[in-house]
């Protein structure tokens, strides 16, 4: 007997590869449906080598469904999510909306597994935000060697982030370059992406950072230790898909180089490329499809005591977004559901 999953948001950048992953990864599906707004009623998406036909989220039915992947954005998520949860089906949700609630766990299954023991309360389990998916994956076995007590972060962050009309956005403005007559006025974004970088991502806070570097600080010290202190700064880069990250880390004890290249290597989740000669990192085009978080770049930070550089690439909408949150149900199966 396998599960009943609900793929909420499947005509969607992250729905979709929820979908393929789900397929890919061979989760034990016994019945499958997918959701989108009453818009797309009927439109077709793939899982595996089935077309399913997309339904309303609006009128569907949770009672008896086993997991619902939520990826619809917080408005909705608000609204079906709580239904969903009530109906008995446990939530699995990409918005930012439940991440903060301590009742609701913030789960990354390389780094906190156990807690997804905590999803009774609220019938709930959140997805961290695509830039902390990746960059937790490759603080955490460091932490557990040398404790880890602050982050600067400066993040490279592709279009697809920002959901599908952002990837059609660079794509028109970046055609209209070559075509002056053609529309390029930004949409989505506050200025132009294409041929540009925005240091702009989600809404302004009080003290001059981004909602979106806040969410890196609350959520790395939710999903590993409130200990760790994190300074970050996300910037949109003019790149379709797989978000980079130029992470510094200062340590409490000594970490060298050439040991945490060896904790790297063997933590899960995490593929070493780093061979110090032209080419030989992971760029973001390279880390398209793929499941792992690619470091490279590994090398001690002389300006301080006990501190280390590296380069963190992984495709967001796998790792940051739709992976994550079918590693988070394999997880809840195995440790609580227990079917399949
Ligand atoms: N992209 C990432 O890297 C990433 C990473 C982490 C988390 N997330 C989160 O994942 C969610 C989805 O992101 P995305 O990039 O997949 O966005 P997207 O490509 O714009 O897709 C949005 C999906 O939500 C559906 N939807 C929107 N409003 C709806 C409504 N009122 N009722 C039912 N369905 C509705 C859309 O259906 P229609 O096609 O019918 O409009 C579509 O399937 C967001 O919460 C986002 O913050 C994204």
């Amino acid at each position: 007997m396998g599960y009943k999953v609900v793929v909420a948001g499947a005509t969607g950048n992250v729905g979709r590869e929820m979908l393929n992953i789900l397929a890919e990864r061979q989760f034990p599906v016994d019945e499958i449906a997918a959701l989108a707004s009453r818009r797309s009623l009927g439109t077709e998406v793939s899982f595996g080598d089935k077309t399913l036909k997309t339904q309303d989220l609006d009128t569907f039915d949770f009672s008896g469904w086993d997991i619902a992947l939520f990826a619809v954005g917080s408005g909705p998520t608000k609204e079906y999510a709580p239904k969903a949860a009530a109906a008995g089906c446990v939530v699995i949700d990409n918005s930012s909306l439940y991440r903060y609630d301590p009742d609701v766990p913030l789960v990354v299954p390389e780094c906190n597994p156990e807690a997804v023991e905590g999803y009774a309360k609220k019938n709930i389990i959140a997805n961290p935000n695509c830039s902390t998916a990746q960059m937790v994956v490759a603080l955490k076995p460091l932490h557990d060697r040398a404790k880890i007590k602050r982050v600067v972060v400066s993040t490279y962050q592709s279009v697809s982030g920002s959901g599908k009309e952002a990837i059609d956005e660079l794509w028109d403005q970046t055609k209209a370059i070559y075509n002056p007559t053609d529309d390029r006025e930004p949409k989505v974004y506050t200025k132009q992406i294409a041929f540009n970088v925005i240091p702009h991502i989600d809404v302004f806070m009080e003290d001059g950072s981004t909602k979106e570097e806040w969410k890196m600080v609350v959520e790395t010290k939710k999903i590993i230790d409130p200990a760790i202190k994190v300074s970050a700064t996300c910037v949109r880069v003019p790149v379709f898909v797989g978000h980079s990250e130029s992470i510094n880390i200062e340590f409490e004890d000594h970490l060298d180089e050439a040991e945490a290249r060896d904790i790297l290597r063997e933590a899960p989740g995490i593929m070493v490329i780093d061979k110090r000669e032209d080419g030989g990192y992971v760029t973001p085009i390279e880390c398209v499809g793929d499941y792992a978080t690619f470091i490279s770049r590994i090398r001690q930070d002389s300006t301080i005591d006990n501190g280390l550089n590296l380069w963190c690439v992984s495709d967001n909408l796998r790792k940051g977004a739709a992976l994550n949150a079918v590693q988070i149900a394999e997880t809840l199966g195995k440790r609580v559901l227990k079917k399949g």
